[in-house]
């Protein structure tokens, strides 16, 4: 597992070389109607909305287009991207990618558990350890468009991990990457690791 996971890093890692590039000034403007929910500086007020700053641009334009064709369906968006060009999503990555997060703090108490979870996985379950993809420090890995998890809320983080295990969000592909992680995972360990990311920097 541990092999194939590096082999898939680097293979998208690789193949997302020639990329049209996004500004970050122009972005800024584009991006009124969405402080409402994300915050000016992408640090959403609400846990529910997730925070987007300092998110990976690739991963950011992905759920931009998902949110947009309805493979991703989040209703409270719904019209908001209609009218932005793929110009207009890359600029507004870049925003959001250059901003800094707001830290969240750990459950004491669920630390140690969310913690093996994160960095080890559950040998029992089969369930693959979030850093293989997620990094060491919750930073993602961008080339890969794999999400940074660092800094978010937990009520989001929890509230992303049941839609994968129960179906509702499929956007992760073919690879079902982490629908396949969620589907081992109790409800314990989502409270726990959506607790140890969200003070993970
Ligand atoms: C009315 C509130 C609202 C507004 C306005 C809004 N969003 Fe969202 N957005 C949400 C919610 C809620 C979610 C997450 C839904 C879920 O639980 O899956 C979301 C998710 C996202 C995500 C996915 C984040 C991730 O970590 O996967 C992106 C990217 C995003 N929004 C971008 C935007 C952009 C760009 C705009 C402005 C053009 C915008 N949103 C305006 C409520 C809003
Ligand atoms: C094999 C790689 C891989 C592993 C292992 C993995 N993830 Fe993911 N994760 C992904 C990818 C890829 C996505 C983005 C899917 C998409 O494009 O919507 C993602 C998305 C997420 C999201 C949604 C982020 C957002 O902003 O909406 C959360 C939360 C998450 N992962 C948590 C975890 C946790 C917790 C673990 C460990 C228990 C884990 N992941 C293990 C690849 C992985």
């Amino acid at each position: 597992m541990k092999n194939f996971i590096a082999g898939l890093v680097l293979a998208i890692g690789f193949t997302g070389v020639a990329q049209a590039e996004g500004d970050a000034t122009a972005g800024q403007q584009k991006t009124a109607v969405c402080a409402g929910c994300h915050g000016v500086d992408g640090n959403s007020l609400v846990p529910t909305f997730p925070k987007l700053a300092a998110q990976g641009e690739k991963y950011l334009v992905k759920q931009m287009n998902d949110i947009k064709s309805g493979a991703r369906p989040v209703p409270e968006m719904t019209g908001l991207l209609d009218n932005l060009t793929d110009q207009d999503m890359l600029d507004i990555a870049a925003y959001f990618a250059t901003q800094k997060t707001s830290t969240s703090q750990a459950k004491a108490d669920l630390v140690e558990k969310g913690q093996s979870l994160y960095r080890a996985g559950n040998l029992a379950t089969g369930a693959a350890a979030c850093t293989a993809c997620h990094g060491p420090s919750g930073k993602g890995n961008g080339p890969a468009a794999f999400p940074a998890l660092s800094g978010q809320y937990s009520v989001y983080v929890a509230a992303q991990l049941k839609k994968f295990r129960s179906g509702e969000r499929t956007n992760d592909g073919d690879s079902r990457m982490m629908r396949d992680v969620a589907a081992k995972l109790s409800d314990a360990e989502i409270e726990a690791v959506a607790s140890y990311v969200s003070g993970l920097h």
